[in-house]
């Protein structure tokens, strides 16, 4: 947190430093009463003969202090805030960088509703813990301990009850601390559960309602926001017990001074002015001591959600960057050397093994096979979504994970399986990846991905805004958004992960068409359910089981491959 708060240390300074002059007001205040009382009403100097003036006088004297103290207040709150607002936007900067740099399986880690709790509710605790810590903290202990250099400067024998009341105070603010301690962190993970059911409910909104799942959502909901709550509560109680115990150890502490006061008048060692003061230093004292519990819950908050912020910046990226950003002689060529991938948590089960594939420049190639048998993942591992477990993935004859990542994505457009739409224009969707596409460019790639014919029947064209999800789309319409929109990336290598599916079979091939004569030189993988999207690919693999279970033309495939000549029959023969 320090490195977060060096750079504001000149407010972090100037925050106590004002709220040094707000405190020395409070504490000069019972003083100047104790005069009032002692010089202006009783005349105790005076032979008992008050004096209006001197009451005038030092009435005027404690109203400019009550003001210089309430600048002083105000001027460290400012700074206060200044500090803390800053520290906090600048973590949270560091902390959403972080998240964007973490691979897909550190994400799913953390899951998202934790990432955003991270990212929001975490962020405000520890933005609360730095200013209670330069305004709080402070303000509790000079209170504290000014407050008892004054009282015994009036007479050293309010001592006593300041030493009888304070191990009571501690005892009970250590008890009570204790408890409430290990709660807070508790507090936080029953926000990410809240999060996490909220944002699945919110984003998958349709699935609900359409499976009437509503009450059964409602409940999930209800329990997640119930454990919250009683978790919430738990800790409230706590506190609410300890609020009335100190309470009554405070006034016991006022009688106790009021009873040493009229001792030490008795035998004239204090004036009743003196002992007015002594009153209100008690309070002060036992009050800032009080504090120390609402401090206490905020720094254990802020705690917690400290470490939970800083779990997020210590994960360092599974995906490293590498260096490797030149040219390369080859392009658009595509190997994987002995690959075999299992994802993480699932215990080491093999979704490839030794995948050996060489995807030649220029190529269109299909990959075909059943679902769950392992396709979308064989080309995740181009881009690294995803790192092989073991093998090779080589682009261009580079080894992957020697690329700078911006150097390897920028060679690969893919459209992925599940069309990601942004809800902003149709242009913005397509021009994603290069903002500042001249309007032919953008209507080329909309053509070729015979996107153009369902454009051009909307009223604003490409300007047509498009609805949070891409549901005011159809899903082909949506597909067709996103092909488009890998197709003006113009990279080397076009990657379609199952992205035609719900085109019907005359667009799609017209897709094909287009696509083969205005990019020749790309390489095409076409990932594809149907035979038909595939069929007249220049080879096509068939994947079985996370293996090669063939590969060549259609042509080969019909004469060599029983489960090629399955699929072709089940699919086109009548
Ligand atoms: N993020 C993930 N974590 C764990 N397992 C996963 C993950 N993604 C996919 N899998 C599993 O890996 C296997 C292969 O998934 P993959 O998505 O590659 O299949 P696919 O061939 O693309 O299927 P489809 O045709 O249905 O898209 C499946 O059994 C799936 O359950
Ligand atoms: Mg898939």
């Amino acid at each position: 947190m320090w490195k977060y708060l060096r750079k504001y240390w000149l407010f972090f300074l100037l925050a106590p430093l004002f709220m040094l002059g707000e405190v020395s007001m409070d504490l000069l205040q019972p003083r100047l009463m104790g005069t009032i009382v002692d010089e202006g009403v009783l005349g105790l100097s005076n032979g008992g003969v008050g004096d209006m003036a001197l009451v005038v006088r030092t009435g005027l004297r404690m109203i400019g202090l009550v003001l210089f103290g309430c600048f002083c207040g105000v001027m460290s709150g400012v700074f206060a805030n200044l500090c803390s607002q800053n520290f906090g936007n600048d973590i949270r900067k560091d902390v959403f960088r972080r998240v964007m740099a973490l691979s897909f399986e550190q994400t799913d880690r953390f899951s998202t509703g934790s990432l955003i709790t991270r990212v929001t509710n975490d962020i405000t605790q520890i933005q609360n813990l730095v200013t209670q810590c330069i305004r709080g903290f402070v303000r509790t202990f000079l209170l504290f301990a000014g407050g008892i250099v004054c009282m015994l400067s009036l007479h050293m024998s309010f001592g006593v009850v300041v030493a009888c009341a304070m191990p009571l105070i501690v005892v009970c603010i250590v008890f009570f601390i204790g408890r409430a301690n290990p709660m807070f962190a508790v507090l936080q993970e029953k926000l990410d559960r809240l999060n996490n059911v909220m944002q699945e409910n919110v984003s998958g909104t349709r699935v609900v309602k359409a499976y009437v799942k509503e009450a059964y959502e409602k409940e999930r909901f209800g329990a997640a926001n119930g454990e919250l709550v009683s978790t919430q509560l738990k800790v409230l109680l706590l506190f609410s017990y300890m609020t009335p115990i100190m309470n009554i150890i405070l006034n016991v502490s006022v009688v106790a001074v009021i009873k040493v006061g009229a001792v030490r008048v008795g035998a004239g060692d204090v004036t009743p002015g003196d002992v007015m003061a002594a009153v209100t230093y008690i309070s002060q004292i036992l009050n800032a001591v009080m504090r120390v519990n609402m401090i206490f819950q905020t720094v254990s908050r802020g705690m917690a959600s400290g470490r939970r912020i800083g779990e997020v910046l210590a994960c360092a990226p599974s995906i490293v960057d590498g260096t490797f950003a030149e040219d390369t002689a080859v392009r658009g060529k595509v190997e994987f050397r002995d690959v075999s991938f299992s994802y993480p948590g699932m215990g080491g089960e093999r979704v490839l093994s030794h995948v050996n594939l060489t995807i030649r420049p220029g190529e269109t190639f299909g990959i075909l096979g059943a679902t769950g048998c392992g396709k979308s993942t064989l080309v995740n591992l181009i881009p690294r979504f995803y790192d092989a477990t073991k093998g090779q993935v080589l682009v261009d004859d580079v080894d992957v994970r020697d690329y700078a990542l911006r150097t390897l994505r920028d060679k690969v457009a893919v459209a992925l399986q599940k069309s990601e739409i942004f809800s902003t224009s149709i242009r913005e969707n397509i021009a994603w990846g290069d903002p500042n596409a001249p309007e032919a460019e953008i209507r080329r790639a909309a053509g070729v991905a015979q996107a153009l014919e369902f454009i051009d029947t909307k009223a604003d064209g490409l300007d047509e805004q498009v609805a949070q999800g891409g549901h005011s789309l159809s899903g082909g319409q949506k597909q067709r958004v996103a092909i488009a929109r890998a197709i003006l990336k113009n990279a080397e290598i076009l990657i379609f992960d199952d992205t035609t599916s719900a085109l019907d079979l005359k667009t799609e091939a017209k897709l094909y068409e287009a696509l083969k004569s205005g990019y020749a030189g790309m390489t095409k993988i076409v990932i594809a359910q149907r035979i038909a999207s595939v069929k007249d690919a220049d080879r096509i693999a068939v994947i079985d089981g996370g293996r090669i279970a063939a590969c060549g033309t259609h042509e080969e495939l019909m004469a060599d491959s029983e489960i090629y000549r399955d699929i072709y029959d089940s699919q086109l023969k009548r």
